[in-house]
């Protein structure tokens, strides 16, 4: 592992999960190329200020909020969907601020979250076996030899939406729509009778009065431009090793390396052996990077991770994303966090609470149930507090969109409603009535947390 590394040495490393059935090679070659010369998405300056705020919430003085779409499409692609994903994401933090106090780092599963790890090549549906759907960025949904051929010209249209993606999401944090007095506003579309939604409009009036008070004392988004905007960040699976290497760049001013797709990429549960390719591209790239720990890590596996992709135990740099399983948590999270921390190791621990829990409906749809999702997050905060760890974010597929893919909730979605409003292109998504109570459980817990510690001290 110390051999020289460069965007392309995870080339000389076996590579899994990738696609291998181009028809052309060379269009695959020339779409690269194409990357090649196209401006970075974000800036290294970008990529450090989140390993800043990320060391915060390493520290114990922030949480991280991580979510977006399990897979962005070409299909769903729309203001709309952006605007309310993001929209989703402000007011989670505005719930989890209020509540612990601490500020929240808001970064978007967006602008970038294309590629899919399939766990089959193939899908067989009745006698027919084509290539197994991998994400837009590679081949498309419809099951047809046509739509399941990978094509290269996928990789130019999905650079070219999260461009778009990205600048609709600067827009908003910049623009006007985060300043806190729209706070009201957010709550266009809430479901006037759920319980979440009266608690959050009381949130939303005490939060009002706090800023009439501030501005009666002279502190006003004009005086203080910081008030009206809020930072978000982008993040992505780094999955497609040729996108994300025709995308790293050199910072003129350091000479480091950053993936300049997203300002965090992260290694997925399928991806993470410690001698192949994702693990050697992801250690190189000076970007705040993730590590999805699932089930059957040991750790002794976590350790020998760490030291290769946080060699200088920076503060920031990595994050540790469980997804056990609600059944598993509290099995198997507590060796890994109790290793971390025996061994010094400055890492986030957050929690997926989507990917462990995954299950086939009678009617064949896969989804996840609300409650299991709810219990791997609070037995996620058990174990942490148990272990004296800072329990430090939520990682989530989520959207602003009212769908039904997820069992249960306030609106509870049964399995014979799976149907009606099933948009996913991958995994089933909270809905924004699902991810705003999941928030306020959050909320609780880090309160009671907060509450704890002062009575402590
Ligand atoms: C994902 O985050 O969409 C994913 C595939 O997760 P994991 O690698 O944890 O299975
Ligand atoms: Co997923």
């Amino acid at each position: 592992m110390t051999a020289r590394w460069t965007p392309e040495s995870w080339k000389t490393k076996p590579v899994s999960h990738m696609p291998t059935d181009y028809p052309d090679a060379r269009a695959l070659a020339d779409a690269e190329d194409e990357l090649r010369t196209l401006p970075p998405l974000v800036f290294a300056g970008e990529a450090r200020r989140l390993q800043a705020r990320l060391a915060e919430v390493e520290a114990g003085r922030a949480f991280l909020l991580q979510g977006g779409d399990c897979a962005e499409s070409f299909k769903e692609f729309s203001t709309d969907n952006i605007r309310d994903t993001f929209r989703l994401l402000l007011q989670m933090a505005v719930v989890l601020t209020f509540a612990g106090r601490k500020p929240v780092v808001k970064v978007g599963r967006i602008a970038g979250q294309f590629a899919k790890p399939r766990s089959s090549d193939i899908e067989t549906i009745g006698d027919v076996a084509l290539p197994s759907y991998r994400g837009d960025i590679i081949n498309g949904m419809g099951f047809t030899p046509d739509e399941r051929t990978p094509d290269p010209a996928r990789l130019i249209k999905a650079y070219h939406q999260a461009t778009a993606t990205l600048n609709l999401l600067r827009a908003f944090a910049d623009g006007g729509f985060a300043d806190l007095h729209n706070i009201h506003r957010w709550t266009l579309g809430f479901a006037d009778d759920a319980g979440y939604a009266a608690r959050y409009r009381e949130l939303a009036d005490k939060i009002g009065e706090s800023l009439a008070f501030m501005e009666a004392v002279g502190v006003t988004p004009e005086t203080h431009p910081d008030l009206g905007r809020v930072e978000v960040f982008t993040s992505h699976e780094a999955l497609l090793l040729n996108v994300e290497s025709a995308l790293t760049r050199r910072d003129g001013a350091t000479g480091e390396w950053f993936d300049t797709s997203a300002h965090m990429v992260w290694i997925g549960e399928r991806t993470r052996r410690i001698d192949g390719a994702h693990v050697e591209f992801v250690r190189g790239i000076r970007n705040p990077i993730g590590l999805k720990c699932g089930p059957t890590m040991e750790p002794d596996d976590l350790l020998a991770l760490i030291d290769v992709l946080n060699p200088e135990n920076t503060p920031g740099r990595l994050t540790l994303i469980g997804r056990f399983g609600a059944d598993k948590v509290a099995d198997r999270l507590p060796r890994l966090m109790a290793a971390t921390k025996a061994h010094g190791k400055r890492v986030v621990w957050s929690i997926d609470p989507m990917h462990g829990n995954t299950l086939k409906a009678s009617t064949g749809y896969k989804t996840r149930p609300f409650d299991r999702i709810l219990a791997e997050v609070r037995g996620f905060i058990d174990v942490a507090e148990s272990e004296g760890v800072h329990p430090g974010g939520v990682h989530l597929e989520m959207t602003g969109q009212n769908v039904t893919e997820c069992l249960g909730g306030f609106q509870a979605v049964t399995e014979d409603d799976l149907h009606s409003r099933y948009h996913t292109h991958c995994d089933p998504r909270l809905n924004a009535d699902q991810a705003l109570e999941l928030a306020f459980l959050v909320a609780e817990r880090l309160k009671s947390g907060r509450v704890a510690a002062a009575e402590a001290a």
